[in-house]
């Protein structure tokens, strides 16, 4: 079973208080998620690997830790996801980005893929699956699972804010992928939103509807 991280950091529970408030205009919208993205990013790579390398220093030779293993890369779920993309580079400024196309059909909610796009060396990285929104599970699960009919094994799925039904979802089809989130809400709605949520994460950061 894939182990759930809750990002509990003051900074990010500050900061996600007025992306969820319905009076943050689109632009305070895109900067909060885009700050918010850097803070869990620091939690997420966490467990990087470190080896030992020599350093000589202007007086002495010495051991030190410098970043060994995979390299990253980034999955954003398009067009939410794109809105974190920038905050975890700022600290991976190397990881490379792939997109996924993907939109709920509002009549059966179920995902519908329409872009995928990755970095040609894909399978040699750890990858950060990116959504704002996990509601149903429904489009993590079929990003997750288009990267695995990929041949893509290392991944971890990273999101502002999860209904506890889209954790299960995901715990149940990708049991080996361990999800990231700022906060856990209540339940979802009859129309598939998370309650209380934050509305929908594309419309909001892009300004539509
Ligand atoms: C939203 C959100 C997720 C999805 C979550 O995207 O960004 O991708 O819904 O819902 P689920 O867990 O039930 O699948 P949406 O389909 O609205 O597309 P958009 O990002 O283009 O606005
Ligand atoms: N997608 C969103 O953007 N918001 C929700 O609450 C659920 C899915």
């Amino acid at each position: 079973m894939g182990k759930v991280f809750v990002c509990d950091h003051p900074l990010i529970q500050h900061k996600l208080t007025y992306i969820r408030d319905e009076l943050t205009t689109t632009k305070d919208f895109r900067e909060l998620v885009d700050e918010v993205s850097t803070l869990m990013a620091y939690e997420i790579t966490r467990d990087i690997p470190l080896e030992t390398i020599q350093v000589k220093t202007p007086v002495a030779i010495t051991d030190s830790k410098v970043i060994s293993g995979r390299m990253l890369g980034l999955i954003p779920i398009l067009r939410a996801g794109l809105g974190m993309v920038d905050g975890i580079l700022r600290l991976v400024p190397a990881a490379k980005v792939g997109h996924i196309g993907l939109y709920r059909d509002p009549e059966t909610l179920e995902p519908v893929e329409y872009y995928v796009k990755l970095p040609t060396d894909v399978l040699e990285r750890e990858l950060i699956v990116i959504d704002p929104m996990l509601a149903t599970g429904g489009s993590a699960n079929a990003a997750i699972t288009a990267l695995k009919s990929r041949g893509c094994t290392q991944m971890k799925l990273m999101c502002l804010i999860a209904a506890p039904e889209g954790i299960h979802a995901v715990q149940q089809m990708h049991p080996d992928v361990d999800i990231y989130v700022a906060a856990i809400d209540n339940y979802l709605n009859d129309h598939g939103y998370i309650i209380p949520g934050l509305g929908d994460a594309g419309d909001r950061l892009f300004g539509t509807k």
